[in-house]
């Protein structure tokens, strides 16, 4: 039997990961944030000084970066090469680089067949920018979420506070635009929404009604 896989792609702070870990819980599949990978992927970039647009140093290193999920107290942790960088791949520095390194079409070919393989034998559901129209196409579930700008800007900044991160509201606003602008306008796998996906707009959602609709969308199709 065929493995289900169910694909959540959206804009920026959308809150697709909050939607994908509650969906994957409740459905005993495994959680996948693809965007951590390019965030990890970033960060090793910055820890080694080599700059964005220096493609050719950054393919030279594609092979030395590994990336893996692991379980920590009941809680995933992202590794990149081994170390434990959950904390640090959140912290703006990372988030103001990310959609550049994204938008390399050769980071993006490593990416995606390493996301490819975790979804070897086993449910999952998976969230970023190209899982429903690149990396899975024939995924059984498509969901694109969207919210409104101000609103995921407030809640992203919110969330960085808690976490202790030194951030103004107007700084997470203008990162969530530029990254919106960077994804949907690349050349390589640009953020789109795909026919056959299901919108979710939660400006005006709790979590719990936007987990009811996912699970809604899948007893469709499962
Ligand atoms: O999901 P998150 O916001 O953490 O992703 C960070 C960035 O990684 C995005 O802004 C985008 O540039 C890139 N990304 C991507 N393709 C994915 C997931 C994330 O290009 N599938």
């Amino acid at each position: 039997k065929r493995n289900i896989i169910i694909a959540i792609d959206g804009y920026s702070s959308c809150g697709k990961s909050t939607v994908a870990k509650a969906l994957a819980n409740k459905l005993n599949y495994i959680y996948i944030d693809s965007g951590a990978m390019y965030r990890a992927l970033t960060l090793y970039l910055i820890e080694h000084h080599i700059s964005a647009n220096d493609i050719e140093k950054i393919k030279s290193h594609l092979s030395d970066i590994e990336i893996k999920f692991d379980l920590k107290d009941d809680k995933t942790i992202v590794l990149l090469n081994g170390k434990d960088v959950t904390s640090k791949i959140r912290e703006m520095n990372v988030s103001e680089l990310v959609s550049e390194v994204s938008s390399i079409k050769e980071v993006r070919k490593a990416m995606v067949v390493q996301q490819q393989k975790m979804a070897e034998n086993q449910n999952i559901v998976m969230d970023g920018r190209d899982i429903g129209t690149v990396v899975f196409p024939n995924a059984q579930v498509k969901i694109f979420m969207m919210a409104d700008p101000k609103v995921r800007a407030d809640r992203r900044f919110k969330e960085l506070q808690l976490a202790g991160k030194n951030v103004t509201l107007e700084e997470v606003f203008e990162n969530l635009a530029h990254r919106d602008y960077q994804d949907t306008t690349r050349k390589e796998s640009p953020l789109t929404r795909s026919e056959e996906a299901i919108v979710l707009d939660n400006t005006n959602l709790n979590q719990e009604q936007q987990l009811d609709f996912v699970i809604n969308e899948v007893k469709k199709v499962l």
